[in-house]
C-alpha cells in the first residue's frame, strides 16, 4: 500500500493506495467519526462492490445506510442530491454520521456536497473506483452539482477524512472510462511534472492495458501533484486554477452538447490541445510542442479534436467559466511543456483562432 498525505493542518488526511483494499475495512475505521455509517454509490458500482464492501463494515459493528443512485453526469444534479438526504433523513441519520462515497467522481461529488450541508456539515470518505476519481476528484474538497447553465457551479469546499484508492477495481471500468481518467494523468505532467510527463509517454501501453504497477504508479504519483497544488492553494486563488488546464474549452463541450455525450476526461483532453494551440500562437510553445500535446492524447485513444459547436457557443459557454473575474475570461495555458500559467493575454481573436483550428 503507498500512502501520501494531504497537507492541510487540522484537516491533514491521507489518500491510500493499493491493489485490494476495498476489501480492509480496517483501513477505513479509524477516519469514521461514530458507529454510524451512509455508503452511498450508484446503480452501476453497486452491484459491483457494494454488498462485500457494506458487509466488512457491518462486521465490524457499524450500522450501514446504503443509498443507491441512478449513474451518470447526467444525474448530477439537485433531483439525485435531494434522493442523498431523502436516505440519510428516512435512516435517521445524525450529525455523528459519516457519509462514504462509493463510486467515480460523480458520486464523489455529490457525496460530498451532501456531507458539506447535511445537518450542516457532517464527516466524508472517498472511496473512488474510476481512474479519474482516484486521480483527481477524490482528492481536494471541490463537491458540486451542475447547473443547466454550468457545469460544477453548484458546490463548495469540503475536504473528506480520508481517501481509499483500490486500484484493484479499475479492471471493470469501460475503456472509454479508463481512457478518460488518463487525460487527467497526462495533465499534471502537462501543467507541473516533465518527468511524469516522460514517463506517461514511456508507459502509455502498459497503462492501456492495465499493467498494475504501472497504474499504481500514475495514482500515486498524480495525487502527489494534486495534493501539493491544494496544500498550496485550497480554494484557488492562485495555482490550483492550474489544475484546470483545458477545462474551460472542456466545459463548454460538456454543458454545449448537454451533460454526459461527452466524457468529462474526453472534453478536457480536447480542451488541453486547444490551450497548447492558443500558447503556441501566443508564442510560448513551438509546433513540435504542440504535436507533442496532440501526440500522446491520441495514443491515449482521447479525442484530439472538440466539439463542432461553433466558435461563437464556445465563446458565450465560455463566459461562465469560475475562473471569469470582472467580466474577464483567465485561460490556463503552457508557458512551456511542464509550465502552466494561469492568464488573460490570449485576445478573443486568438482564442476564436484555436477554436476553430481544433474543432
Ligand atoms: P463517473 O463518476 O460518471 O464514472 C464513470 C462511469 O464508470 C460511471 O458509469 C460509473 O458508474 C462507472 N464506474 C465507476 N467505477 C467503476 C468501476 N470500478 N467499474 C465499472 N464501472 C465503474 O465519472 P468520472 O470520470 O469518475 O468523474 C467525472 C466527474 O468528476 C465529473 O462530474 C467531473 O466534473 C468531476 N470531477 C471533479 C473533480 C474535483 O476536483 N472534484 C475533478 C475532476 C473531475
Ligand atoms: N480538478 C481541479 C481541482 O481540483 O482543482
Amino acid at each position: 500500500m503507498r500512502t501520501l498525505n494531504v497537507e492541510l493542518a487540522d484537516r491533514s488526511y491521507p489518500i491510500r493506495i493499493g491493489g485490494g483494499l476495498l476489501a480492509d475495512p480496517e483501513l477505513v475505521l479509524p477516519f469514521v467519526k461514530s458507529r454510524r455509517v451512509a455508503v452511498i454509490t450508484n446503480n452501476v458500482v453497486g452491484p459491483l462492490y457494494l454488498r462485500a464492501f457494506a458487509d466488512g463494515l457491518k462486521a465490524r459493528g457499524l450500522t450501514v445506510t446504503e443509498i443507491v443512485l441512478p449513474d451518470g453526469e447526467a444525474h448530477k444534479d439537485w433531483e439525485t442530491l435531494n434522493t442523498i438526504f431523502d436516505g440519510l433523513l428516512s435512516s435517521r441519520c445524525d450529525r455523528g454520521t459519516t457519509l462514504i462515497a462509493l463510486g467515480g467522481g460523480v458520486v464523489g461529488d455529490m457525496v460530498g456536497f451532501a456531507a458539506a450541508t447535511y445537518q450542516r456539515g457532517v464527516p466524508f470518505i472517498q472511496v473512488p473506483t474510476t481512474l479519474l476519481s482516484q486521480v483527481d476528484s477524490s482528492v481536494g474538497g471541490k463537491t458540486a452539482i451542475n447547473h443547466p447553465l454550468g457545469k460544477n457551479m453548484i458546490g463548495a469546499f469540503y475536504q473528506p477524512r480520508m481517501v481509499l484508492a483500490d486500484t484493484l477495481v479499475l479492471n471493470t471500468l469501460p475503456e472509454r472510462e479508463l481512457k478518460a481518467g488518463l487525460a487527467e494523468v497526462i495533465k499534471y505532467g502537462l501543467i507541473r511534472d516533465l518527468p511524469f510527463l516522460e514517463w506517461i509517454e514511456e508507459n502509455l501501453e502498459r497503462l492501456l492495458a492495465r499493467d498494475a504497477d504501472a497504474l499504481a504508479e500514475a495514482v500515486e504519483r498524480s495525487c502527489r501533484n494534486k495534493a501539493e497544488v491544494v496544500a498550496a492553494d485550497e480554494t484557488e486563488q492562485g495555482v490550483r486554477a492550474t489544475l484546470n488546464l483545458g477545462h474551460t474549452f472542456g466545459h463548454a463541450i460538456e454543458t454545449g452538447l448537454g451533460y454526459g455525450v461527452w466524457l468529462h476526461g474526453e472534453a478536457v483532453a480536447a480542451g488541453a490541445i486547444m490551450a497548447a494551440d492558443l500558447s503556441r500562437r501566443l508564442g510560448w510553445l513551438s509546433d513540435t510542442d504542440v504535436e507533442r500535446v496532440r501526440s500522446i492524447h491520441e495514443r491515449a485513444g482521447l479525442p484530439v479534436k472538440g466539439a463542432p459547436l461553433g466558435a461563437d457557443r464556445y465563446l458565450e459557454l465560455m463566459a461562465h467559466d469560475k475562473k471569469v473575474a470582472d467580466g474577464t475570461l483567465r485561460l490556463v495555458l503552457l508557458k512551456a511543456i511542464g509550465e502552466a500559467v494561469i492568464t488573460a493575454e490570449a485576445s478573443q481573436a486568438d482564442i476564436r483562432a484555436s477554436i476553430e483550428a481544433c474543432c
